[in-house]
This record gives structure tokens, C-alpha cells and sequence, in this order.
């Protein structure tokens, strides 16, 4: 059960039922923080450097120290992991609790820690494909950063899924972001795309993974904008993360993509992903 898990918070391991943080966090309050989300693969952190470097990349958006260290961060999350499964871990750093409610930081304050772990339960429609729909993004500049401000990505993903699809794939000014809650790649003319980093998307580790294996294996990747034009054309799209891994759309806005089912490039690079996470083992 969930709840007898063990979490930790601020210093302390304990049951997830028993961990409880004020109303005058200033997460609470105001989604004053950032978080990450890193898989664990039969006990082994999924990239972690990678994770870390842009936890402290979020942290230094929203100008907050970094509570912990590289190695005080790993001693800290590794009993939370059980090397027997295939979890993810959920970490969250607030700028902590305040005497009142003030949109100013506070003076002084001792940001909240919290993380736990959890079962990746595979997603449904990972090796099938999903219907997924475009629309408007409509958040902020400072996507980039990983913050607990999910407000407008968590509108977005129930409009997808109130539209009888899995995702929503965001369109800023006719060119294409991202997903929801993940990178968007494409593949015209046998080149697998996806947007450059910039402050418009999350660098998505997967994303990142994706790329250096296409790289190392030569298939033609390419790291630029495309537009709503050109998703619609493309022969696949991808959705990628760490949670969901390369997830095959097939149906965009009620129209099949390519052929209507996972694409000849999803399914060599899925190959080649599946055989790199076991590579790390
Ligand atoms: N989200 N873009 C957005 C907006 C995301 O929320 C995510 C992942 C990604 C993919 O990043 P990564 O490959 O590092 O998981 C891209 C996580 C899984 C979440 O919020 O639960």
C-alpha cells in the first residue's frame, strides 16, 4: 500500500501518512518550488547526473540554494528505492515554510524536502500508440525550469483526455513546443526532429537519451523547430518521458498518422532504448 511507504521529508524517513508540511508553505501557497521525477530501474537511478544537473538548472530559475549536494542527494534517495522494481522517484524543494503569506522571499527560510518512490506501471498504449490532439500552449516563459507551478500543463493533459486522447501536443505561434508532461519528436522523410532546447520546453532527459543514442547509432536526427504544418505531415510522432518512455502517436486530431499504427523508426529506436536501459544494469 502507498501509504506505508516510506518518504522522506526534511531530514526524516517516514511513513507517507504520517509526512505533513504546513499551510504556510510557500509551495502551497504560492507553487513556490521545483521538483523532478527520475526512474529507477531494479535500483538503479535512470541517468541521475542528468536528473541532478537540471534540478540545480531549476533551482537557479527560481533562485533557491540547492539544499544538498550531488552525493548527499543520492545517500538520501537511495533507501527510498527498492532494487527489486521498476519505480520512479518524486522529489520537490519549496522555498519552505513562512511566518505569513507574502509574495516577497522571506528573509530567511529552510526550503522543504520532500521525496518518495513509486511503481512505473507501463503506460497503456506505450506499444500501440495513442491519439493525442494540438492545441494552444498556454503557458509561460520559463518552461525550461521544472516548477510545481503545473497549473496550465495539467489543463492541457484533461482537455487531451477529455477529447477521448492520451496528450496534448502544444502549439506556441505555429510551432510546436511540446507535450503536456513530455517532448515532442517527429519523423519526416525518414528524420527523426525534435525541437532545440530554449526556454519554451523542458529538457527532457529522455529526450536527451534519445538523441545521443540516435546520434551513436546514425540514425539522422536533427534538433530544430518545426511547425503545426509539418506535424501534421509527419510520417510518426513521438511523445517521450522518463515515466512513459517513446510513446508512438497514431492518431492526431482525429486524423491517423502515417499508416495508423507505431512507425518503422518507433519501433527500431524503441529497440535500441529497451536495450540501452538494460545496458545500464
Ligand atoms: N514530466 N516536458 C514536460 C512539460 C514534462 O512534464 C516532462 C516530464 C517532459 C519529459 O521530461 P523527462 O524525459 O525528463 O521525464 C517534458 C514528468 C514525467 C512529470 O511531470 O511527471
Amino acid at each position: 500500500m502507498l501509504e506505508n511507504k516510506t518518504v522522506f521529508l526534511n531530514g526524516q524517513y517516514l511513513p507517507l501518512n504520517e509526512a505533513n508540511i504546513s499551510v504556510l508553505d510557500r509551495g502551497f501557497l504560492f507553487g513556490d518550488g521545483i521538483y523532478e521525477v527520475i526512474p529507477s530501474y531494479l535500483g538503479q537511478l535512470f541517468h541521475f547526473k542528468a536528473h541532478f544537473e537540471r534540478l540545480e538548472a531549476s533551482l537557479q530559475v527560481i533562485r533557491l540554494a540547492n539544499p544538498y549536494s550531488y552525493d548527499e542527494w543520492l545517500a538520501l534517495l537511495m533507501p527510498l528505492v527498492d532494487a527489486t522494481k521498476n519505480e520512479y522517484i518524486y522529489l520537490q524543494i519549496t522555498r519552505g515554510v513562512v511566518p505569513k503569506r507574502d509574495h516577497a522571499f522571506p528573509e530567511t527560510s529552510v526550503p522543504t524536502v520532500f521525496a518518495m518512490c513509486s511503481p512505473i506501471v507501463v503506460f497503456q498504449g506505450r506499444e500501440t500508440g495513442i491519439k493525442a490532439v494540438t492545441m494552444d500552449d498556454s503557458r509561460w516563459q520559463l518552461c525550461h525550469a521544472k516548477t510545481i507551478n503545473l497549473l496550465a500543463n495539467i489543463l492541457h493533459r484533461q482537455a487531451a483526455l477529455d477529447a477521448g486522447t492520451a496528450e496534448a501536443i502544444l502549439v506556441k505561434d505555429g510551432i510546436v513546443t511540446e507535450g503536456a508532461a513530455s517532448n515532442v519528436f517527429i519523423v519526416t522523410e525518414g528524420v527523426l526532429i525534435t525541437p532545440p532546447k530554449s526556454n519554451a520546453i523542458l529538457p527532457g532527459i529522455t529526450r536527451d537519451v534519445i538523441v545521443n543514442l540516435a546520434h551513436e547509432k546514425q540514425l539522422a536526427c536533427r534538433e530544430e523547430f518545426f511547425t503545426l504544418a509539418q506535424l501534421q505531415a509527419a510520417e510518426e510522432i513521438w511523445v517521450t518521458s522518463s515515466t512513459r518512455e517513446i510513446v508512438p502517436v497514431i492518431e492526431l486530431d482525429g486524423v491517423c498518422v502515417g499508416k495508423g499504427c507505431p512507425g518503422a523508426v518507433w519501433v527500431q529506436m524503441d529497440a535500441i532504448f529497451q536495450a540501452y536501459k538494460q545496458s545500464l544494469q
